[in-house]
């Protein structure tokens, strides 16, 4: 499960993008690259995993626009379901790999109750240094977007010790409200929610 990992925490149960089915919350496979909630701003970390509430990040990482849709099911499957038999969630939104996404992979999203998570901030902290990646959000920022949605990793140390404490600081001097990406969205990270499974050892990954 080492790419299972978007960070995102709980938010309102609200949303123009899910429909619910009883308790399940379906959402419809969009593409969300901006936030919908005006001056909110929601930071994402790839690559984990860490010790936060959760998204997928498929099973092996792989450009899911090069895979069949039974390949992105799988993909999205294993993930799911090691999740949720470990934390007793099954996720919403899922976060592709390089951001590759193409009707294929909405679809099948979509299928999953899933929304497909990207950005509209490239921190590039996995390729440039902290300062140029303080310098992005920077620059960002002084165009005044409504929101912002930003992509980070969790695997760079320097990204916890130095971007982050500069873009934190930064956003909210120009008055963004930090936020998840389902808060940013109006709506809830979870499609159901549920006791995790009692014995683990029974839970197979297949
Ligand atoms: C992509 O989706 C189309 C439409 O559903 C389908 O016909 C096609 O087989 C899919 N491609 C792959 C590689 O699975
Ligand atoms: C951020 O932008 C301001 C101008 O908007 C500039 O004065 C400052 O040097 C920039 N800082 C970084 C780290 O790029
Ligand atoms: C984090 O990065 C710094 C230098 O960039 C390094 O000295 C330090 O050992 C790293 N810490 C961890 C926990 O990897
Ligand atoms: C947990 O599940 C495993 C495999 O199904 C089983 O062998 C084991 O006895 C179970 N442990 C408990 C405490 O129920
Ligand atoms: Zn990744």
């Amino acid at each position: 499960m080492r790419f299972a990992s978007i960070i995102l925490t709980l938010g309102l149960f609200t949303s123009a993008q899910a429909t619910t089915l009883g308790n399940i919350l379906k959402h419809s496979g969009i593409v969300i690259q901006e936030c919908a909630i005006p001056r909110t701003a929601a930071l994402t970390f790839d690559d984990g995993p860490n010790d936060y509430q959760i998204a997928s990040h498929t099973w092996t990482h792989p450009d899911l626009t090069t895979l069949t849709d039974a390949q992105i099911n799988e993909e999205m499957k294993k993930t799911d379901e090691a999740i949720e038999a470990i934390l007793g969630v099954r996720v919403a939104y899922m976060r592709p790999p390089y951001g590759a996404v193409n009707a294929n992979v909405t679809a099948v999203a979509k299928a999953r109750g899933q929304d497909v998570v990207i950005w509209n901030l490239d921190s590039q902290d996995w390729n440039v240094t902290p300062a140029e990646s303080e310098a992005i959000y920077n620059t960002t920022v002084a165009t005044n977007p409504s929101t912002v949605l930003a992509l980070n990793h969790e695997t760079y140390n320097t990204t916890a010790t130095e971007v982050l404490p500069y873009a934190i600081k930064l956003l909210q001097s120009r008055g963004y409200k930090l936020v998840t990406v389902a808060e940013c969205m109006g709506s809830y990270p979870y499609q159901w929610a549920h006791l995790p499974a009692r014995n683990l050892s029974s839970y197979k990954c297949t």
